[in-house]
């Protein structure tokens, strides 16, 4: 059974007696296949695994993203017990931000690349809360999607600039069997949205160069906020209707 934290007091008093590696998978809920690729690998390589569940209002930017999150939280529990997860940890954002957000980290480069560049503070909210994650459940290990690649770097940074003590985990982009990378958005898509949706790694994949791939995406009716090749990857977000999708694949 898996047990529910529901505060940081309730996660410490539970980490403190615990011995054995903790494998960690943080998450905003909406859990798909994605996510239980990432508690598979946690339960394979660890002797405790723990999962948050915590839709973290600092790294919106649009306040109507953040409502319409999709939330599912009786299936994800369910979820979680289905995988294995020792604990899942629940917290409410009075509680996980004491300081109402007066203390943030904060990395001023490549977070201002990309999505940072479209989703102004974004990833200052994604480190911050990741940072509070870590410091409370103490992981050995955590597990992050490559999907968010730009997020996955970010926080791998982090731990090295602040000498961490765990090591980051990347697991490659689940997908649909149409080539769509999983994500909690996709429930948001309408059903004509959902069958264009698919163009998005269609395009990365298929083109010579981004400008290649932008094109083809702006004729099928995406909103391009960029498509840009970074090293050996190819980075894309574009919007559908209300729905703003993102991927990346290496070129
Ligand atoms: O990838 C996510 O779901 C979130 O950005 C994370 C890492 C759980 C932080 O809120």
């Amino acid at each position: 059974m898996s047990e529910v934290l529901r505060s940081p007091s309730e996660m410490k008093a539970w980490r403190k007696d615990k011995v054995g590696t903790v494998g960690f998978v943080p998450t905003m809920g909406a859990l798909h296949a994605g996510h239980e690729e990432l508690i598979k690998r946690a339960r394979k390589e660890n002797d405790l695994v723990v999962l948050s569940i915590f839709v973290n209002p600092t790294q919106f930017n649009d306040p109507q993203d953040l409502a319409k999150y999709p939330k599912t939280w009786e299936q994800d529990f369910a979820m979680a017990e289905m995988n294995g997860v020792d604990a899942v940890f629940f917290p409410n954002f009075e509680e996980m931000y004491p300081d109402k957000y007066r203390y943030k980290v904060s990395e001023n480069d490549y977070s201002l690349l990309l999505d940072g560049a479209h989703r102004p503070g974004h990833f200052d909210g994604v480190l911050s809360v990741v940072m509070k994650l870590f410091n409370l459940v103490r992981p050995n290990k955590a597990y992050f999607g490559e999907k968010d690649f730009q997020q996955l770097s970010l926080i791998r940074g982090m731990v090295d600039a602040f000498f961490m003590n765990l090591e980051v985990i990347p697991v490659a982009t689940v997908r649909e069997h149409d080539g769509l990378a999983m994500s909690s958005r996709n429930t948001r898509l309408k059903t004509e949205e959902r069958k264009i949706a698919p163009a998005i790694y269609k395009a990365i994949t298929e083109s010579k160069s981004a400008e290649e791939a932008t094109a083809k995406l702006q004729a099928q009716g995406f909103v391009v906020d960029y498509v840009t090749d970074i090293g050996s990857r190819r980075f894309v977000a574009a919007k559908l209707g209300e729905v703003r999708l993102i991927d990346n694949v290496e070129i």
